[in-house]
């Protein structure tokens, strides 16, 4: 079997607060490095042959319970992020879409967020994808609401699919950083077909030299898709 071409790549960022403890530094240091990695990511994807698509779990629904002031400078960085990353999405010809419940985010936010989708809109190489205040089982629920509220009485998975939120591919290959082996909510749906590669390295450290070993062991790997 030749080797299936990764298109989807989704990446759990985890282990900024532990970066920074390590360093003897403030948990937002770490949350600042953790920043970095994802520009340095997305060019590595958008200079990869074949990844279309690259998502990435910047807040869920539960970090809101996190302290105030640290959900307060995920806010602020996020803004700065975007504000700064214009140049980046444009000089790689990438478009930038946020998933998840963005009505949550002061208005400035919001605005930033739409205004960057729209500037980056007819991008072609990679489609770069951020989830922010986004739960995988929320998704779901809202694609279902919609369907009913649409007069449906009986679904189908494809409707589902082309309801939900996200761009709908499946995802190739999900990357969770940091050592922990959880999805935490992330796209149920999307990552049911997906191959899942747990490193040990804290986000901040995670490189594109990491990623390009994972994923050339990956397409070695022989994805049946339930078949024989
Ligand atoms: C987990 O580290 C990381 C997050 C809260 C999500 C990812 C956030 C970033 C990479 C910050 C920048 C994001 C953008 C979009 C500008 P953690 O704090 O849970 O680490 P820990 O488990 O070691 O405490």
């Amino acid at each position: 079997m030749s080797p299936s071409p990764i298109k989807h790549l989704a990446i759990i960022m985890d282990g900024n607060g532990r970066w920074a403890k390590e360093r003897g530094e403030k948990r937002t240091k770490g949350h600042e490095a953790g920043a970095e990695s994802i520009r340095d990511i997305t060019t590595y994807c958008a200079a990869h042959e074949s990844i279309e698509t690259a998502t990435f779990y910047a807040f869920s629904t539960e970090n809101w319970k996190r302290p105030k002031l640290e959900v307060e400078f995920l806010m602020k960085l996020l803004d700065r992020y975007l504000k700064k990353e214009l140049e980046t999405y444009q000089k790689h010809n990438i478009r930038f879409q946020a998933i998840g419940d963005v009505s949550a985010f002061s208005k400035a936010l919001q605005k930033r967020i739409r205004k960057t989708e729209e500037e980056t809109q007819g991008n072609t190489n990679l489609t770069q994808i951020l989830a922010l205040n986004y739960g995988g089982r929320a998704e779901i629920t809202s694609a279902v609401n919609s369907l009913i509220q649409a007069g449906k009485s009986e679904v189908s998975e494809e409707d589902i699919s082309r309801a939900l939120q996200t761009p709908y591919t499946d995802i190739d290959i999900l990357i969770r950083t940091s050592g922990e082996e959880r999805l935490s909510n992330f796209l149920l749906w999307q990552l049911s077909y997906a191959e899942f590669y747990f490193t040990k390295t804290l986000w901040p450290d995670f490189t594109a030299k990491e990623l390009d070993t994972i994923l050339n062991t990956f397409t070695q790997r022989n994805r049946r898709f339930g078949g024989l």
